[in-house]
């Protein structure tokens, strides 16, 4: 438990002794205490309203008699009654020797918890259709999943990360279809993915117009499920040099996967699926093919077509089944654009007839918006997309453009603007809710300035700088040695208490599969930061011991801020 939800805990404790009333219960009390959405209505609020039926009296007379009854302990500085509210002031003192003492003794540990332990979570993100190259979209699928991987890992859950690759399906069909025509005209050793990209656009177009292509693709396909040898070696192949390109971004992005099984991995098990759904008698015909019901406000989930194949939901069925086997999740959690809403809704209603109930609850699926370039709509089949690979190199290239008009001296010039390049577009994909459509513009994500990932960095190399000019180093200084009551300037107090958020930042990012709760926070902090700063000099104070006490708190914002970087798959330079 975090300080500020000890406290609260400890106030509700102090009003039910207060009430005395039997008809009322401690949890009842806990629920209602809130924090005012304004400061000057102190740091705790609790309202009284929902007492005047039970105790039969007026809100206010009841706040006045609880606050005449109430014994409070150092941690309260001040109880207020305004209109029917109770308002608690705490301790500033108090609050900053717990912060900064935790933070000191955990150091990195700070924001991470147990509570998850044994708890299995599965994160299944980015996801993409091999042979296609790795665009917007699936850039902010990846960050997202990364984000969310390394929040529930910090919460001490059991995380395993899936890329449930898109390696399956008619288009590898075509594909093959595509590369025996077309192959000799390409360079498969320089971009192996750009050439299979450009085959499979052309073919698809011929397959379009000519019906013989396209039985050709298909018959590609029928043997390929039957395990053909010629043919899988080609789609084997196909997958690797897929792979090796996504893989060398994942591994820039910090993407973290424990399983590449896709939706080939399931071809094998899908016959028990049909078998389950048939002899529950769920499995109905629609003009030939076989659906099952999902209620009135969607369309049947199709399972098999009518030439008796399977498709893309019959995997995600078989998945289901699999990971509940395999994984005994808590929860599966799915990132995927929008589009697949219905997808996700019609599979999640037919999971019920496939697994127990609690398998069925825990999946979940995350959803985000579009990506616009500033210019224009971003697409992945019209021409006009942006390969990810152009883009970090854009952005890092930008980075260091800006790097070197300001720090000309800086050493490891290129190590830095890789990490402040990248750090850019993660943080900016980051920030927006995932709901939100983004619209992107390289320029604005890089400054300095704003609400951005350089900015946040800076900050932090802000505290790293203070910290080296005044020689201060946390290994040399023992918690209890420090009088953090010194800290009293209303900067000081305000950012003690945004650091003591992290923790319950990290639950809700986590609890709300929204990463930008996170991001949005960290933003917070800079700010909090930027005005202690401003207002508190650090390394130019005689009095020592409240250098001493600064010093801890410029130390205890590093912390906060390099660990919710690093979640997010942000590095933070040393220096910028
Ligand atoms: N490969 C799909 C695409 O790129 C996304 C897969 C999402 N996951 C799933 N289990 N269906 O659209």
């Amino acid at each position: 438990m975090n300080i500020m939800e000890e406290i609260k805990v400890n106030i509700a404790n102090m009003i039910y002794k207060a009430i005395d009333n039997n008809q009322i219960t401690l949890d009842e009390i806990k629920e209602k205490i809130e924090v005012p959405k304004d400061k000057n209505n102190g740091d705790f609020s609790y309202p009284c309203f929902n007492l005047a039926k039970v105790l039969r009296n007026s809100p206010v007379n009841i706040a006045n008699s609880i606050k005449d009854n109430i014994i409070t302990d150092n941690s309260i500085s001040k109880v207020e009654v305004v209109n029917g509210f109770l308002n608690f002031y705490l301790n500033s003192d108090n609050i900053a020797s717990e912060v900064l003492k935790k933070i000191v003794e955990e150091k990195e540990n700070y924001g991470s918890t147990k509570e998850g332990e044994g708890v299995n979570i599965i994160v299944e993100y980015s996801s993409p259709n091999i042979a296609k190259p790795f665009h917007l979209g699936h850039f902010r699928n990846t960050v997202l999943g990364k984000a969310l991987y390394d929040l529930y890992e910090t919460l001490g859950y059991n995380v395993t990360g899936i890329n449930h690759l898109g390696d399956w399906g008619r288009q590898f069909g075509i594909l093959i279809e595509g590369y025996r025509r077309f192959k000799d005209e390409y360079n498969f050793d320089k971009n192996p993915l750009e050439a299979l990209s450009d085959i499979y656009v052309r073919i698809n177009k011929i397959a379009k117009e000519d019906d013989a292509v396209m039985d050709k693709a298909r018959e590609n396909f029928k043997k390929l499920e039957q395990g053909d040898e010629e043919l899988t070696k080609l789609w084997k192949y196909f997958r690797d040099i897929s792979l090796k390109e996504y893989k060398r971004i994942y591994d820039i992005l910090g993407s973290k996967f424990d399983s590449y099984n896709g939706e080939a991995f399931y071809n094998d098990k899908m016959e028990e699926v049909i078998e389950i759904l048939d002899k529950k008698g769920v499995l109905k015909d629609s003009q030939g093919a076989k659906v099952v019901e999902v209620g009135n406000n969607m369309p049947p989930c199709i399972v098999l077509k009518s030439n008796g194949s399977t498709i893309y939901a019959t995997r995600d069925l078989a998945a289901i089944l699999y990971r509940a086997r395999t994984y005994d999740f808590t929860k599966c959690i799915y990132v995927t654009a929008t589009e697949q809403i219905l997808h996700f809704k019609q599979i999640f209603e037919v999971a019920k007839y496939l697994v127990d109930e609690k398998y069925q609850k825990g999946l979940v699926h995350v959803a985000y918006g579009m990506i616009r370039l500033k210019t224009g709509k971003m697409s992945t089949r019209e021409g006009n997309v942006i390969y990810i690979d152009e883009l970090i190199k854009e952005a890092i290239q930008k980075a260091k453009d800006i790097m070197t008009a300001k720090n000309p001296n800086l050493e490891n010039i290129d190590e830095v603007s890789k990490k402040i390049g990248l750090g850019a577009l993660i943080f900016n994909y980051l920030k927006s809710g995932k709901n939100k459509d983004i619209i992107f513009d390289l320029d604005d994500t890089l400054r300095f300035d704003g609400e951005t990932g350089p900015y946040i960095q800076y900050t932090y190399v802000r505290t790293k700088s203070i910290l080296e000019k005044v020689g201060f180093n946390i290994e040399d200084i023992s918690s209890d040695s420090i009088d953090y009551t010194l800290l009293k300037e209303k900067q000081e107090v305000e950012l003690i208490k945004e650091l003591e958020k992290f923790e319950s930042i990290i639950r809700k990012a986590a609890n709300e599969y929204e990463p930008s709760v996170l991001a949005r926070y960290l933003i917070d902090v800079a700010t909090a930061f930027s005005r202690f700063y401003n207002e508190c000099s650090v390394a130019n104070i005689d009095d020592e011991n409240l250098k001493k006490a600064r010093c801890v708190l410029v130390y205890a914002t590093s912390i906060v801020i390099k660990k919710g970087l690093s979640i997010l798959g942000i590095d933070s330079p040393e220096k910028m």
